[in-house]
Formats: C-alpha cells, structure tokens, sequence
C-alpha cells in the first residue's frame, strides 16, 4: 500500500544531525519520496556549507552513491540548514539522528551513552513544533531513551494557540553499515518501526513503503526496537572478537583463519559473512552499543550478563595491542627511529570516518615504541588524523607522523609496511617494485588478508598476516 492510499500526509521530515546516519538516511528518503520535502539540519555551520558545496569532495560524508543523490535531489525535495527553528516549526515528521558518543565523565562513564544531544534536540522540538509531531529516534540509543524523549517534550510547557502539543515517539533503529549505506538504504533486510501509537506507526511506515516491501518493515514495541538495535551490533561485534581469538590461535598451531572461517561458514546455521578477521573491530557503534549493553544489565543486577558482553569489547583491545606488540617483536623489539609505513587509518574501507578506527590505537603505540610513521589513506583528511592521534603530547605526537597523499612515497625507506584498512587500491600494489624502495630487512604485516603471498618475493620481503599460521 503507498502512502497515498492510507490517507497519511506527511509532506515535511526534518531531521536533526546531518551526520553519517542523517545524511545518507534522509538522501534516500529523498529520492524515493519525490513529494515529501526533506530538510537537514545541524548546529554545525560548516557541515552543512560542505552539504551545500557543488564540490562534491566537500561533502561531510563519503559513501558510494551518495554523490550521485545530491546531484538529483538537492535543491529539489532535499535541503540542509542551520535553520534549526524555521524547519522544525513545518515539520510533520521529525528525526532525532545526533550523535550519542560513551560518557566521558560522571555517572555511568565509560559505558552509557551520552544523551545531551539528544535532549538538546527533543528540547528544541518541544519548543518549536507544531501541534502534532511525529518524533523518530534513529541514532543509536540506550534501551528506554524514547521514554527520555517522550517526557521532556511533554514537560515543555507546551502549548500553541492555546492547544496542548502532541507528540508521538517512535523508535526507527538504523542499520546501515558505512560504505554501503546506500545500497543497505535502498534494499534493507528489514527497517524496524517501534512504537504503540498506529497512526504514528503507519505514518513512519508508509514513507519506507515507497521503495520497501511491506514483508521487510517489522512492527514491534518500542523498547523491543531499541534493544533489537543493541542486540544486532552486540552479534556482529561478538562475531569479529570471536573470530579474532580464533587468528590468535592460528598462528600459533599452523592452522589458516581464511581456511577456518570459510568451513565454519559453510555451516548454514553460522552463516558466511562477518568471519573475516582483521586489526579489530571500529565504527561509531559497537563498542557503543556493547558498552551500552552493558551497563543496562549491571543497572538490572545481572553481573553475569555485562560481563559476558564486556569481554567482547575487552578482546577487541587485546587483539589489536596484540597487533602492535608482534609487529615490535618482528622488528628486533625496537622501534626507535624506524619508518612504519600506514595503509589505510579509516575503520573499514569506503568510508572516511575514523571513529574508534583500529589504526589509531596501532599508530598510538607504534609511536609510543619509537616508530615515525607515514600514513595513507584515500579518503581521511590529516585535520582528521591530527584529532585522532591527539593526546597530552600533542605536539610530539605530530612530529611523529606524516600523511601521504601518494601510496608509493609512504614506502620510501620504510622499515615495515602495515596494512589497516581494506581499501581496493591496497590489493594492487607491485609489492616487489615497492620493497626496493624499504630499507631490509623489510616486513609486511597484513592485518587485513589482502596481500597474494605468491605474489611476493619472500627472499627481499618478510611477511606476516593475520592468523596465518603457515608464516611463522
Ligand atoms: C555496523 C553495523 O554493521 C550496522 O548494521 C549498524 O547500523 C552500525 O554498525 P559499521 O560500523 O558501519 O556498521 O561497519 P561494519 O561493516 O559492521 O564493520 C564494523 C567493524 O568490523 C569494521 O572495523 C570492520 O572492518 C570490522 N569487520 C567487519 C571485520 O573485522 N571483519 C568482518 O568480517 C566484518
Ligand atoms: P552519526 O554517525 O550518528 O550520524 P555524527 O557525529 O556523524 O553521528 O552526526 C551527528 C550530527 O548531529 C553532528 O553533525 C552534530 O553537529 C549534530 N547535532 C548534535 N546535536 C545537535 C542539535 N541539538 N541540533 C542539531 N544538530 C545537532
């Protein structure tokens, strides 16, 4: 059924955070629904003078497809503005798409998330609205947090022309996975609708009808939503830590994780995907949403619970020290003055985000042990890498380290090659024409399974890659 036949008119989204998830989200909302105008908004200026820019390098984020949606859409039935109270105030349909970062200090530090964004946002919907709002939690968020939402815009004294403001509060978990937002926004497994008000519901579903079948679009209550969301990156996460103490064992008994993995993956109830072991997992929203997890069952009293999900994360950690210190023991456990070229500091390939990217950890403690790292990546600016690799010695941190725009000089006198991240450029590289320019004994660490060892030439290169106990 289209949005027409149900008699439900939404002519008007706002979405507030024009971020990885608001602005790959609403662009395809976008295209697909021709009739509905869709605006953007951020507190941020420059975000949205790059969302604005007919340079489409600019754009704040990069994801296939993406570019070629602006063009369509922007200035038709897609704008992004700092006109946080002029959009809000048309709004039919309101998306809360903030960033909600680990709390850094107080109550619940290091594990809850941090809501003042979003309590900003729903405060400034209380404030602006119209009398009836549909507001849709789309970033990730805490179990419980559409009740947060809810109260806050009903404790506004909220009225207009003497009227009370309504609001519905529905709960929209995103599942995209950055670098095939996209394709992940245009043929979704499922988008899950959680809330109890039908209209509201059928509103919100109505508008993914356009383009989704009805079959894909899952119904449930709002905290089964918000723990569902929680609950598929906690799997995916406990996946990849699962896997990766698995490469440990490898290379310690001869055995090849590439070969483990697929014939565990031929197991139809493991399944084949997400079995690829690497420097360990980043992204904005694991590590976030484990932690979140977490914290929810030790505020429930289940001890048993939190720490069976925390050892996720806290394998996530060892796994890639474990990546540093190898590499420091393969290079005579010395770094000092040694030149470790970087492939790839973004957390996964097609994507310039760098959130809890495993190449900062690695490059922190590379720098640490004394190594002068040269770092590419095709997609991550050096202001990015600057902020990332950040800490109290700032400054002698960036002396430490160089950004290349070109692949071949990062290789120039390098002691050691160590590839993060999987970007498609990386897997082409003439090995043997760029160890002539390192300085031997040369090392490789693959961390990421992309390098053909028949392509190289052990005798001039030595070679280690993850769980690939057949090297050592
Ligand atoms: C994830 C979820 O996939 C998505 O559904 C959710 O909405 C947001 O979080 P994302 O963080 O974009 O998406 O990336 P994802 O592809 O899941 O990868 C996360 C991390 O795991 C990356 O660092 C990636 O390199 C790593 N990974 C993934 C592996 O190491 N091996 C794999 O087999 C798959
Ligand atoms: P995500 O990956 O969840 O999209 P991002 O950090 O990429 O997270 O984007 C979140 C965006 O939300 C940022 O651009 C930030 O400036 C914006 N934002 C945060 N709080 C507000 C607010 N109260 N009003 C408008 N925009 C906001």
């Amino acid at each position: 059924m289209k949005n027409s036949e149900i008699n439900i008119k939404i002519k008007r989204i706002c979405c507030i955070g024009a971020g990885y998830v608001g602005g790959p989200t609403m662009a395809v909302i976008a295209k697909n629904c021709p009739n509905i105008r869709v605006d953007v908004v951020d507190i941020n200026l420059d975000k949205i003078k790059n969302w604005n820019s007919d340079n489409y390098e600019l754009l704040p984020v990069f994801e296939p497809g993406l570019v070629d949606i602006i063009k369509n859409c922007r200035g038709k039935n897609l704008f992004f503005s700092n006109d946080i109270k002029g959009i809000i105030q048309k709004a039919d349909m309101i998306f809360i798409s903030v960033n909600t970062p680990t709390k850094t200090k107080g109550f619940g530090k290091g594990k809850a998330s941090d809501l003042k964004w979003v309590e900003s946002s729903a405060r400034q919907v209380a404030k602006y609205s119209k009398d009836h709002t549909i507001v849709v939690e789309k970033s990730t968020l805490p179990v419980r947090t559409a009740e947060v939402i809810k109260s806050i815009l009903e404790s506004e004294n909220n009225s207009i022309n003497g009227k009370s403001k309504k609001f519905d509060v529905l709960s929209n978990p995103e599942f995209l996975s950055e670098g095939t937002a996209i394709r992940d926004l245009e043929n979704p497994d499922r988008v899950l609708i959680g809330g109890d008000n039908d209209y509201a519901v059928q509103a919100l579903s109505s508008i993914y009808q356009e383009w989704v079948p009805i079959d894909k679009i899952l119904h449930t209550n709002v905290w089964s939503s918000e723990l569902a969301k929680l609950t598929s990156n906690a799997f995916l996460a406990q996946r990849i830590s699962s896997i990766n103490s698995i490469s440990a064992i490898c290379e310690a008994t001869g055995a090849d994780i590439r070969e483990v993995s697929r014939a565990i993956g031929s197991d139809k109830r493991i399944g084949s995907k997400f079995l690829d072991s690497g420097p360990g997992f980043g992204g904005s929203c694991f590590k976030k949403d484990i932690l979140n997890l977490v914290y929810l069952a030790e505020y429930f009293g289940l001890p048993e619970v939190a720490d069976f999900w925390e050892g996720v994360v806290r394998l996530n950690k060892w796994h890639q020290n474990r990546i540093s210190q190898l590499i420091t023991r393969k290079l005579f456990g010395t770094l000092a003055d040694k030149k470790i070229a970087i492939l790839g500091f973004a957390f996964k390939a097609n994507t310039n985000d760098t959130r809890e990217s495993a190449a900062i950890q690695i490059c922190k403690d590379l720098i640490e042990e004394g190594a002068i790292l040269s770092i590419h990546d095709p997609k991550v600016k050096k202001a990015q890498i600057i902020k990332d690799l950040h800490n109290e010695n700032k400054i002698l941190l960036n002396t430490k380290w160089e950004k290349f725009d070109e692949i071949e000089t990062t290789f120039k006198d390098a002691d050691a090659v160590v590839i993060l991240t999987e970007w498609e450029e990386y897997s082409n590289i003439d090995w043997e024409e760029m160890s002539i320019m390192m300085r031997k004994p040369a090392w490789i660490f693959d961390t990421r399974s992309i390098v053909d060892i028949k392509k190289i030439n052990t005798k001039n290169l030595n070679f280690w890659q993850i769980g690939n106990g057949t090297l050592s």
